[in-house]
């Protein structure tokens, strides 16, 4: 496929392929992820220099808007048709995965390790008038791609054509991951390996199907290069083989 961002897979596991969990409060884990911090946002020279990062619904409820439901005015009036585009100078954008619009935003940016990020949300067709409403509202940029669920070879065009996207990491959790990596839209994985475990059957992983959006089926990757980390982590990247 043409004409979509270069897009590269970058989260911080466990040695048991955990996202999350107890792990993190290993004290081996402090700079594996200072390291992983310093790579996403090109503050050391192999960094990445991106302009902005896929999120999933379920890590944006849990890092950013605690769960709270969105303040809807059921009788907005109707929202012009199609996207709402909003061009920055110098591209940083949060794109949050919400294609049935549950994310109680109250302002249009996010905070991240030192970063402020403009919250781009991605819709179906299938999104209330009253969300879109909420969001314009707010001035939060929004691309509708796909009827009812999400046709992410489209979001990709458009991230490319409408907002001028070249380089985008998908930054988790492992359901968004999954998804994009088994549709052929992942170039790039980038793990750092911290050396911790915690044993949990709870927690999600790096990788993970969901019904209707993703199945079992195998994707093989090609190692590109391993790097050690101080206190005993591994920087891992990989060329995703499906990649479109
Ligand atoms: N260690 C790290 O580097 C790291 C990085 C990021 C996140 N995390 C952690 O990961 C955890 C969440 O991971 P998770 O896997 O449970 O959830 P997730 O990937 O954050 O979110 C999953 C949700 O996103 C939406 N979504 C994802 N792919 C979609 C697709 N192809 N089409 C339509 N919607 C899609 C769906 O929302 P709907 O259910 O609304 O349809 C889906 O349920 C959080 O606790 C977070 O802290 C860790």
């Amino acid at each position: 496929m043409k004409n979509r961002p270069y897009v590269f897979c970058h989260m911080m596991t466990s040695l048991d392929g955990k996202i999350m969990g107890n792990w993190f409060d290993a004290p081996e884990v402090e700079k594996a992820g200072e390291f992983f911090d310093d790579l996403t946002f090109g503050r050391v020279p192999e960094g990445y220099h991106m302009q902005g990062w896929f999120s999933g619904r379920i890590t944006s409820e849990d890092a950013f808007t605690n769960h709270r439901k969105p303040d809807l005015d059921e009788s907005a009036a109707p929202v012009p048709v199609g996207d709402y585009v909003i061009k920055m100078e110098k591209p940083m954008y949060y794109i949050s995965i919400d294609t049935h619009g549950r994310l109680g935003w109250t302002s249009n940016t996010i905070q991240y390790s030192g970063v402020t990020a403009r919250i781009l949300e991605v819709l179906t067709e299938s999104t209330s008038n009253a969300y879109k409403a909420l969001l314009r509202k707010l001035d939060i940029p929004y691309v509708i791609a796909g009827k009812d669920t999400l046709d992410i070879p489209l979001l990709m065009e458009k991230l490319y054509d409408e907002f001028g996207l070249r380089t985008l990491m998908l930054g988790g959790g492992g359901i968004i991951n999954w998804s994009f990596i088994q549709a052929g839209m992942c170039d790039e994985l980038s793990i750092v390996l911290s050396p911790a475990a915690d044993g949990s059957t709870k927690t999600q992983t790096l990788f993970m199907e969901k019904e209707g959006l993703s199945d079992d089926r195998p994707v093989s990757f090609e190692l590109l290069d391993v790097t050690k980390i101080e206190d005993g982590a591994l920087w891992l990247r990989y060329k995703v083989k499906n990649a479109k």
